[in-house]
Parts: structure tokens; C-alpha cells; sequence
């Protein structure tokens, strides 16, 4: 898989938010580019997709998901898988009844990277109060076709952020909706929501303290277990 996204503009505002135990893990190493792999044996680091929500090149989500590919408990690694690039959903590319349009390179590509993965890990802001666009088109190219869907039954984590108090909840409530046909299985809880982003992260996109980065640390711990 390819490509680095876009630029854009954001609003910004301060002060974290959360609650939650957890202790640091091991970093981890993050690359952007999608490394498809073979299923991974018991003795291999667990591979997680990562994917993230938000197609902007100062995207607080890339920045939290690339963060969270470091806290990854010592037994998985983490690869964002870029889906900018991905052309928008049409069934006609897998409608067997249209065989004058061919499935683009991109979606075989993308599928084969999620079925190689042991889990998902969404990271995601909001967008009018549901999912980014982008990311419900890879779910939607991912959910195709029915015969083998790629999301089917992969373990799933969710984190959503907003520049404003509520975390991103109404897209990640979203995001699970769209995700529940897959039987995908999730932490239960805590749910992962970082309200007031930019106040979570330092000039370099680092979490700038314990409390956020030994919660995020936890539920990624929790949803390692989902793959053990
Ligand atoms: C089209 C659009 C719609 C947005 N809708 C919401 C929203 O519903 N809720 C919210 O908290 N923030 C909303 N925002 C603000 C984003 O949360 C904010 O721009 C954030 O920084 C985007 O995430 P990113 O930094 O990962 O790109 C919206 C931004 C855009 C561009």
C-alpha cells in the first residue's frame, strides 16, 4: 500500500481528558507504508494494520495512531495502511454482472493487507459527527465481496480523538456500527476517546503525558489479548 496524504488547516484547543490505570510498553516500530505479510505464526509478532481516519498531513490521528504503534505491547508490531489513494466504493468493480469493470489494483491490495493482518487498529477523528469518508470507504471496499470479506472476524481497536471535549464519540459510535456485521472482536472497555487532542501531543507529536500515554498503553494491551 502507498502514499502520504494531504495537508490541511485544523482548529485547535487545550486540556486533556481521561481516566484509566495502565503502565508504558516497549516502542515499537511505525512506518506509513502497508507491508502485507503472511499470517503470523506463535512465535511471530502479531502484525497490526493501522488505520487512520483523517487524510490531513498534520492529522492529529496520525499523530495518536503513530504514537500508538510505539505503545504496542512487545508482541505485535504496527503498520499504518494509507487509504487515500483508494478510489471510492462502486459495486460495479466486484459485480460479476459489470465484467467490462475491472476491481482496481488498489482494493486487491488493500484487502490482501487486511486479511494478512492478526488486527485492526482504527484511529480516527470525527467528521459531522460520523466516520471520515475516507475511512468508511475502506470499510466499505473491505466489506466486498461477500464471499470473503476482509474485516471477518479480525480483531478490532478503536480510538477516536477531537480538537474539542468530546473525544470523537458520535465516530466512534459510528465506526462500530459500521464495523458490526464483521464479527469483529473489541475491547469491551475502557473505550478510547481523547477528548481535546492537540493538548495530548507535544511539538513533535508525542503524548506529552503519563496519564494519556499509560491509558492508551492499556487498552492496547487489552486488545493484544483479543490476539492471543
Ligand atoms: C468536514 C469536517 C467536519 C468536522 N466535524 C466534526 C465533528 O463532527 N465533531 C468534531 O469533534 N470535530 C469535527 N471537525 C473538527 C475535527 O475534529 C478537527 O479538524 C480535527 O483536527 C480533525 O482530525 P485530524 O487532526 O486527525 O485531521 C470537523 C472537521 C472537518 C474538516
Amino acid at each position: 500500500m502507498l502514499r502520504m496524504n494531504n495537508p490541511a488547516t485544523d482548529n485547535t484547543q487545550a486540556a486533556p481528558t481521561q481516566t484509566a490505570p495502565a503502565q508504558e510498553t516497549p516502542a515499537q516500530a511505525a512506518t506509513t507504508q502497508a507491508a502485507p505479510t503472511q499470517k503470523t505464526s506463535a512465535s511471530k509478532k502479531k502484525q497490526i494494520t493501522v488505520l487512520v481516519g483523517s487524510l490531513r498531513g498534520g492529522s492529529f490521528a496520525r499523530k495518536i495512531a503513530t504514537q500508538a504503534i510505539e505503545l504496542l505491547p512487545e508482541d505485535c508490531t504496527g503498520t499504518i495502511v494509507e487509504i487515500g489513494h483508494l478510489p471510492l466504493y462502486n459495486f460495479d468493480y466486484d459485480d460479476p454482472e459489470v465484467p467490462d469493470v475491472q476491481t482496481p489494483h488498489s482494493y486487491t491490495e488493500f484487502r490482501e493487507t487486511i486479511k494478512d493482518s492478526d488486527g485492526i487498529l482504527f484511529v480516527t477523528s470525527e467528521n459531522n459527527r460520523t466516520i471520515p469518508a475516507c475511512l468508511k470507504n475502506a470499510i466499505d471496499i473491505g466489506s466486498k465481496p461477500n464471499s470473503d470479506v476482509s474485516w471477518k472476524h479480525l480483531p478490532a481497536g478503536i480510538i477516536s480523538h477531537s480538537v474539542g471535549r468530546m473525544g470523537g464519540y458520535s465516530s466512534q459510535k459510528n465506526l462500530r456500527l459500521a464495523l458490526s456485521y464483521f464479527e469483529m472482536p473489541t475491547p469491551g472497555q475502557p473505550e478510547v476517546f481523547l477528548g481535546q487532542s492537540p493538548s495530548l501531543l507535544d511539538d513533535a507529536g508525542a503524548f506529552n503525558n503519563d496519564k494519556t500515554r499509560d491509558f492508551v498503553a492499556d487498552y492496547l494491551r487489552r486488545f493484544a489479548e483479543l490476539m492471543r
